[in-house]
């Protein structure tokens, strides 16, 4: 059986509920751009709000983490990677969590006691020292010497800054040929860290300060690549059963061995797995210059280059062959991928071709410079990210190869200024209207944030805007949904948007910073995208989103909201158009 089902199974059998994998892309978060953990779509639940799955639960969950990028291309870095996690909410605590953890590694998966080592939080002013999880390590045979007591930067784990947070215990195995050594020494890199279970009793807000949540929750996680790696018993996280098939494809399509180009393979089949997860997200991010989509532009253009080097023929079909493979292998996991096949392909195939157009000029002009200085300078890189495509990242791993310097500070005054033409620009052509908007477009604009609160209300609050645009004719608006919504549904929208409307609600008007604004509860879909100062719109108490605006000053000036169409947009996306009449 394959360790995610082993997993889950174990689980179930000691009373979980075994909840689906979240979006990589967060669905009300917007202060993150992609999961970077199992707890992250529970964090309200965590917090005490009840989870309709009952007390405990457990599932594995796609991650994508990009602190550690630049390290993609050793044996056990992945910018994506699947976390098995289980959970308590207010249910047991420490000792049971001890113990499933300590029973799935020994006895399902049969990993020798002798190979383990643990630690546990030591403590601090607030917190006492953990004794309870060390004395029940100690009572399932951990021996005391293999048990260390570390601070708050190793055992003590928090989602960024603020959130649900406490003390953690973390398992470790000696992954190495030689003999396990009696006694655990924490800083010896070849112990690696396979489990994490984290006791979540506590809340700590943005200064700091710690308080008790009104639950005593588990939070665990633990790397499936790194585990299989180590039931397969090999060093390379690449070179598990996990990536076999991509790896095989990809000798295959370079006329290399994984041996001889272990990390310009790493790079690629990292690289391109990440991005068939994030296209066939449900928030459907495509590439771009901003947010998730300029990660997948970077994760693309990356794994592109590095295609070249490796002599594939760039132009050839290699990437639609690796994403098929991605598709085929976790398909039965990820139904996504199945649903969004076709959009996965075509994203992959267009950022290709767009970006085949130009890497090969942009790197002529790599050779020219290289041939007269040693830096590129802001003006050249913002040329090649411009002109060519580089993103600058790219434009700086390609110096560095070169043993060249790259003048970020200079990149990014010229961006800057750009951006500030290209400001001053749409200012310019918009003076005089109101920011470029016509009245009807305006009143479109409000009704928007108004049909926004009412699919929230009729359909659930998961409900967001994924999407909208605004015509002098109608208002367009996309938004997830599981279902074609039912006629009663639109009539219920249709009701709630005009009741507002003939309300006579003010709509208000307030500049914030960006901070204060999404700690308000504004809402908001790419908070990166937003500049610092940022203004919120307020409906009464039925809307409050960050907005560029503009709006009307009262409801009562849109008239009479109307739903013409209602559509799949995508796969789980449905799509509204509307009038006012
Ligand atoms: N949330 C914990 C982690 O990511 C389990 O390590």
């Amino acid at each position: 059986m394959n360790l995610k089902d082993l997993f889950i199974s174990y689980f179930v059998s000691k009373g979980h509920k075994q909840i689906p994998s979240a979006p990589v892309v967060p669905e009300n978060d917007p202060s993150v751009l992609f999961n970077t953990a199992g707890m992250q779509p529970l964090i309200p639940y965590l917090m005490g709000e009840p989870h309709p799955y009952g007390k405990r639960l457990c599932d594995y969950q796609k991650c994508i983490r990009l602190t550690d990028l630049d390290s993609i291309g050793d044996k056990t870095h992945h910018t994506f990677f699947e976390m098995l996690g289980n959970w308590s909410l207010g249910d047991y605590f420490k000792k049971e969590s001890i113990t499933y953890s300590f029973e799935f590694l020994t006895k399902v998966l049969k990993i020798p006691v002798t190979s383990l080592a643990i630690t546990v939080y030591e403590g601090d002013d607030k917190i006492p020292r953990d004794e309870i999880s060390a004395q029940t390590w100690e009572q399932l045979g951990i021996p005391k010497e293999r048990i260390a007591y570390l601070g708050r930067e190793h055992n003590f784990w928090i989602p960024g800054d603020s959130g649900p947070c406490g003390g953690d215990t973390e398992i470790f195995y000696w992954r190495d040929q030689s003999e396990v050594p009696k006694v655990f020494d924490p800083e010896d890199e070849r112990w690696v860290e396979i489990w994490n279970n984290v006791f979540m009793e506590f809340y700590q807000d943005e200064k700091g300060n710690i308080s008790e949540l009104s639950q005593k929750n588990v939070d665990t996680g633990m790397g499936l690549e790194r585990v299989m790696a180590i039931l397969e018993n090999v060093e390379d996280n690449y070179l598990t059963s996990i990536w076999e098939k991509p790896r095989k494809l990809l000798e295959e399509l370079s006329g290399f061995s994984y041996e001889e180009e272990p990390i310009a393979m790493r790079i690629i089949l990292d690289h391109i797995r990440t991005s068939v997860f994030i296209a066939a997200d449900p928030a459907h991010i495509k590439p771009s210059n901003t947010d998730q989509g300029y990660i997948l532009r970077r994760l693309i253009r990356r794994a592109i280059r590095y295609a070249r080097k490796l002599g594939l023929d760039i132009s050839s079909n290699w990437e639609e062959q690796l994403a098929l493979c991605y598709i085929n292998e976790y398909q039965d996991y990820y139904k996504e991928l199945k649903e969004n096949k076709e959009i996965v392909l075509t994203v992959l195939k267009q950022e290709k071709e767009k970006f085949n157009r130009t890497l090969e000029k942009g790197l002529k002009i790599f050779e020219k410079v290289s041939q007269k200085t040693k830096e590129i300078d802001g003006e050249t890189a913002f040329h090649l990210y411009d002109t060519f495509g580089f993103p600058i990242e790219l434009t700086i791993e390609v110096a560095q190869e070169k043993k060249m310097k790259v003048d970020e500070e200079g990149f990014q005054k010229k961006f800057l200024e750009h951006q500030e033409k290209s400001r001053t620009a749409s200012a310019g052509k918009f003076k005089g209207g109101l920011s470029g908007n016509t009245e009807k477009e305006t009143k479109y604009h409000t009704a928007t944030h108004l049909l926004n609160a009412a699919l929230k209300k009729v359909i659930g609050s998961s409900v967001h805007q994924l999407g909208s645009n605004i015509t002098e004719e109608r208002l367009r608006f996309d938004f997830p949904c599981d279902h074609k919504m039912t006629e009663e549904e639109k009539k219920e929208v249709e009701d709630l948007v005009n009741k507002w409307i003939e309300e006579a609600i003010p709509v208000e008007k307030e500049t914030m910073k960006k901070d204060d604004a999404i700690k308000s509860g504004a809402e908001c879909m790419f908070i990166e995208k937003y500049p610092d100062i940022v203004t919120v719109y307020k409906i009464g108490d039925i809307s409050k989103e960050l907005c560029g605006g503009p709006h009307v000053t009262n409801t009562k000036e849109i008239g009479h909201f109307k739903i013409k169409k209602e559509e799949s947009s995508s796969a789980g996306v449905r799509r509204i158009k509307a009038i006012i009449e």
